[in-house]
């Protein structure tokens, strides 16, 4: 996908959606409610008699978090951020800026980062390090998507949803100019104006 064609999906010009196209499901309900099962049976093994901290990204990640937090048998504590790219809107800059910062200090415990999406990476890294200065007893990050080939930065994502192609897509949260987070399955948008 084009820098032209990403600004022009997210709604650069007002936030409009128009021009877009749903394509087809990606990932159905069924399966995301599957894949949620099963990591949040991996991370109940994994933190066994412990308490972890989950930390959403707002906003992409709520649906995500909210289905994970209950397939973990744990007791697990919620919290979320909000950050947005400097620099152009839709174009990933790498730096961050905090919009809302987390309520609980993360002083001594089992934080794990929840992430709709990891694209080229540079969001989650730049707050990992953030986090990572708050003293937490360890930081693991849990993405519902992460996209092929497209990493830029170097990040280990301990717990992986789904591994999908470079496409731009939308739905379970995930949204183009805020729209579409509600659909429960998740799709791939198509651009009308592109053949
Ligand atoms: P990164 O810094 O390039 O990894 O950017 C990740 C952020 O970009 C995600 O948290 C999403 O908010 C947004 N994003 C990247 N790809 C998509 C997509 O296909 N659909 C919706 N949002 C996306
Ligand atoms: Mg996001």
């Amino acid at each position: 996908m084009t820098e032209t064609d990403y600004q022009r999906l997210a709604g650069a010009n007002g936030g409009s959606t128009d021009g877009l196209n749903l394509g087809e499901v990606l990932i159905s309900k069924e399966k995301i409610h599957e894949r949620v099962a099963a990591l949040g049976a991996q991370i109940t093994r994994d933190y066994a008699d412990r308490a972890p901290l989950l930390v959403g990204v707002l906003k992409g990640a709520v649906m995500f978090m909210s289905d994970l937090a209950r397939a973990i048998d744990l007791p697990v504590e919620l919290d979320f951020m909000a950050v947005s790219s400097y620099g152009a809107a839709t174009k990933t800059s790498g730096i961050v800026r905090i919009v809302k910062d987390l309520d609980i200090d993360l002083g001594g415990r089992d934080v794990i980062i929840v992430e709709d999406i990891v694209d080229s990476g540079l969001t989650l890294s730049y707050l990992r390090k953030g986090l990572l200065a708050r003293h937490p007893a360890s930081l693991e990050i849990c993405a519902l998507l992460v996209k092929k080939e497209q990493q830029r930065a170097q990040i280990n994502v301990s717990y992986v949803g789904f591994e999908i192609p470079a496409e731009f897509v939308v739905g379970y949260g995930l949204d183009v100019a805020e729209r579409y987070r509600n659909l429960a399955d998740i799709w791939v948008v198509q651009n009308k104006d592109r053949p």
